[in-house]
């Protein structure tokens, strides 16, 4: 059992230098329900997912450096990258796009690496794109990884052909003309390939459509995709646009269907989004607001789909998710390349929370992105590599993949700014197959500690472990010359007695609790 102090932590007692303010002597109360009594759905791993688009520096000078570096890689993909994400278990990864994927011609991607042809990625700062990395060379990476590949097919600039005869070159076993072809170019067996987009922000990037007309084109493409076992996902929605969500459900016949996407970033403002380090209090909390909005987005596209579909053949699938902020400067606007922070180890917690409780819908869903872009897990600058706050936040939460979902009930403390606040904390919690039970919980507020009393309903627990993700700055980050400032230690403030669970956690903070 773990040591309990009666009186505040240490770490609450010591004024921690925060770039706000101040961290406050006194905690909040949260109390949780854990009703371990009513077990409920599986949380599918693959809420769990990754995303490498085609931009900056995510697979070029990322994931990918080429046959040639003097980096350890495996047929041109870093060995360290490889081995930080197994240690994740990701379960899929989305490529090659994004934007990207509606401007990407799979066949330029094939074939002698010398043969390819060099494009211009119009969509993500017009370099030029020489093919190299490409259809085998993703499906190697995901064979190495142990994942299971999401490819998003062009709806948007390529034919109804084309869309069918990738999904022929990359799943069809017998003979054929693109099977003949995957054969020629060095892979006999084929990867059978499961997760499949429909395009991509076909409202905007994808093609500007209307759903009307969206759908139109999603039921053409769809039926020429043709093989076993296909999950098909229908590109969705922009955050709230629910009637795109009402549209394609009633436009598109539910046996042609297996998911919905929908897309979601947070940031202050979409049209000031700030810096990734060195933020006010006022980005932060903005921030929070956007991330937060996630459980809102869920519930309403949800309603919709439970319209059409009472029986929830249809899965959310949100695979795009993650803190969008101004990029690092000296770099391409265009390549989104971002630092990460413990305001990203707070989006990711409490997203995945919302996930997590919402996993009776949300089944698939992929963070933006894996390396170097966006909310990165992986950060790298030429043979350094570093994991970033997010990365962590994975890997404690990575006990609640496949996990039986434990239904919580949260009273929690506020998060007060100005006039506005937000709930502190945020708890998901699952049962493992092995018995053991994961408690997952994310105080937001920027100064504030949480006394949060868990009252257990359904199961006896003798002990508890715990591993905390904290920092003393909220804008702490990890750098290639202190790559482990931020990173889980032990946690020692949570004590079990009776039926009840005591825990302290430090502002901005987040743990993972493990009940036997
Ligand atoms: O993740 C970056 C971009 O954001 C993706 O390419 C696009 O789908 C979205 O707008």
């Amino acid at each position: 059992m773990m040591k309990f102090k009666k009186t505040l932590p240490k770490i609450t007692l010591v004024c921690l230098l925060s770039v706000f303010a101040t961290t406050s002597l006194f905690a909040q109360q949260t109390v949780v329900a854990l009703r371990a009594d009513k077990p409920s759905n599986q949380i599918s791993k693959h809420i769990y997912g990754h995303f490498a688009e085609h931009l900056g520096r995510s697979i070029y000078d990322g994931f990918y450096v080429g046959e040639d570096s003097k980096i350890p890689h495996t047929d041109g993909v870093r060995n360290d990258i490889v081995a930080a994400l197994k240690n994740l278990n990701i379960p899929n990864l989305r490529w090659p796009g994004g934007c990207f994927a509606d401007r990407y011609h799979w066949r330029d991607g094939v074939g002698t690496k010398i043969n390819r042809p060099s494009i211009v990625n119009t969509m993500w700062g017009g370099v030029t794109e020489d093919n190299s990395f490409g259809t085998h060379d993703f499906l190697n990476l995901c064979k190495l990884l142990g994942t299971e590949p999401y490819l998003a097919g062009n709806t948007g600039s390529g034919t109804v052909q084309e869309l069918a005869d990738w999904v022929q070159y990359v799943n069809f076993e017998g003979k054929s003309p693109m099977s003949d072809l995957r054969v020629k170019n060095g892979q006999e067996k084929p990867w059978n390939v499961k997760f499949w987009g429909v395009g991509n922000e076909a409202w905007g990037c994808g093609g500007n459509m209307t759903p009307e007309y969206y759908v139109g084109e999603y039921r053409r493409f769809a039926t020429f995709m043709e093989g076993q076992n296909l999950y098909k996902v229908a590109s969705g929605a922009n955050v709230d646009d629910y009637h795109w969500t009402e549209t394609l459900m009633k436009g598109i016949p539910l046996r042609m269907l297996d998911g919905i996407a929908l897309h979601h970033y947070s940031f202050p403002t979409w049209e000031k989004k700030g810096p990734a380090t060195g933020y006010s209090e006022q980005e932060y909390f903005e921030t929070m607001k956007t991330a937060l909005r996630m459980d809102e987005l869920i519930i309403k596209h949800t309603a919709i789909m439970d319209k059409y579909d009472p029986n929830k053949k249809i899965d959310l699938v949100v695979d795009e998710w993650g803190g969008w902020f101004d990029v690092e400067q000296g770099t391409n606007p265009g390549f989104l390349y971002q630092q990460n922070t413990m305001r990203d180890a707070m989006i990711a917690g409490a997203t995945l929370n919302i996930f997590n409780n919402h996993s009776d819908r949300v089944k698939i869903a992929n963070l933006a992105q894996c390396v170097n872009v966006l909310q990165a897990v992986i950060l790298t600058d030429k043979e350094k590599m570093l994991l970033t706050p997010t990365y962590h936040v994975m890997e404690m939460y990575k006990v609640h993949q496949d996990a039986t979902l434990i239904p919580v009930e949260v009273k929690t403390s506020d998060y007060v700014f100005g006039k506005e606040k937000l709930p502190a904390v945020s708890v998901s919690a699952s049962k493992s197959t092995a018995g053991l039970t994961h408690v997952s919980l994310v105080n937001i507020h920027s100064s504030k500690s949480e006394e949060i009393e868990i009252d257990i309903t359904g199961q006896e627990y003798k002990n508890v472990t715990g591993r905390i993700l904290t920092s003393k700055k909220v804008d702490d980050h990890n750098t290639f010359d202190q790559p482990e400032r931020v990173k889980p230690s032990t946690f020692t403030q949570a004590k079990l007695k009776g039926g009840k669970l005591k825990v302290i956690i430090p502002p901005f903070s987040l743990v993972v609790l493990a009940l036997k």
